[in-house]
């Protein structure tokens, strides 16, 4: 009897997936909605607090920032992002971006951040690869580049 672990059935699509040149669209980039300014004395666990977000999401969200002691006045974190959700998605038939972004109105910026597979110049499109064209509307809060 065959039998085929999930880990092998995922491999045997990713398989046929490389096979076929057939490759997804990734999606949107996640952007940042809500942030706050740290104020003196504060850390990242107090802005976690005020925020109501538990501290291992205030780093995931921050990378960049160092949690371990307190923050300078001039720190600026992320507590909320959003994920937008792709309602189009698009075949790229030429390389440069141009040509789809106007065809739907976006701006390269736009493009850029509705696909996370693509560089921020977005100078490395794939011809026959599936681009996300529009993506679902504003959330309340959401102060990114898409309301
Ligand atoms: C946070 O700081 C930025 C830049 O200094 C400023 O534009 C913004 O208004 C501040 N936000 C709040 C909620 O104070
Ligand atoms: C932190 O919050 C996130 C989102 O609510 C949750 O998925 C995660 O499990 C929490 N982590 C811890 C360590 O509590
Ligand atoms: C963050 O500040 C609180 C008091 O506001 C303190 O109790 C806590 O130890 C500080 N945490 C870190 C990691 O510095
Ligand atoms: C982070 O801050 C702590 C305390 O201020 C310091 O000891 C540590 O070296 C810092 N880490 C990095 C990577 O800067
Ligand atoms: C905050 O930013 C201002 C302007 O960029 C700078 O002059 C100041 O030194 C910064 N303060 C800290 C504590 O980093
Ligand atoms: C766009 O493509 C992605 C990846 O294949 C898929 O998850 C998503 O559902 C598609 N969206 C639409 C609206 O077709
Ligand atoms: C791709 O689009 C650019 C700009 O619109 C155009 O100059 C170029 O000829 C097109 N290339 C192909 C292979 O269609
Ligand atoms: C792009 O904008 C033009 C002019 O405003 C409009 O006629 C066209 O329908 C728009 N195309 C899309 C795909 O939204
Ligand atoms: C384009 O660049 C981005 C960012 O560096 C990368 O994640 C992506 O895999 C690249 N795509 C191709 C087709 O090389
Ligand atoms: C994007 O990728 C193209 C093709 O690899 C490259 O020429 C360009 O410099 C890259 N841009 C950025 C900002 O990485």
């Amino acid at each position: 009897m065959l039998f085929i672990s999930t880990t092998n059935l995922l491999s045997v699509l990713a398989l046929a997936s490389t096979l076929t040149g057939l490759v997804l669209a990734d999606g949107p980039r996640s952007q940042c909605i809500v942030k706050l300014n740290a104020t003196d004395g504060a850390n990242c666990t107090s802005i976690a607090q005020q925020a109501d977000v538990n501290l291992t999401t205030i780093q995931s969200l921050n990378p960049g920032v160092n949690c371990s002691g307190p923050l300078s006045s001039n720190d600026t974190l992320c507590t909320r992002q959003y994920t937008p959700k792709c309602t189009l998605n698009e075949t790229a038939t030429n390389q440069t971006c141009d040509g789809l972004a106007s065809t739907y109105n976006l701006s390269t910026t736009d493009f850029v951040n509705y696909n996370d597979n693509v560089n921020g110049t977005c100078g490395n499109l794939t011809v026959g690869q599936t681009y996300c064209v529009s993506i679902d509307g504003c959330i309340p809060g959401n102060t990114g580049g898409f309301c």
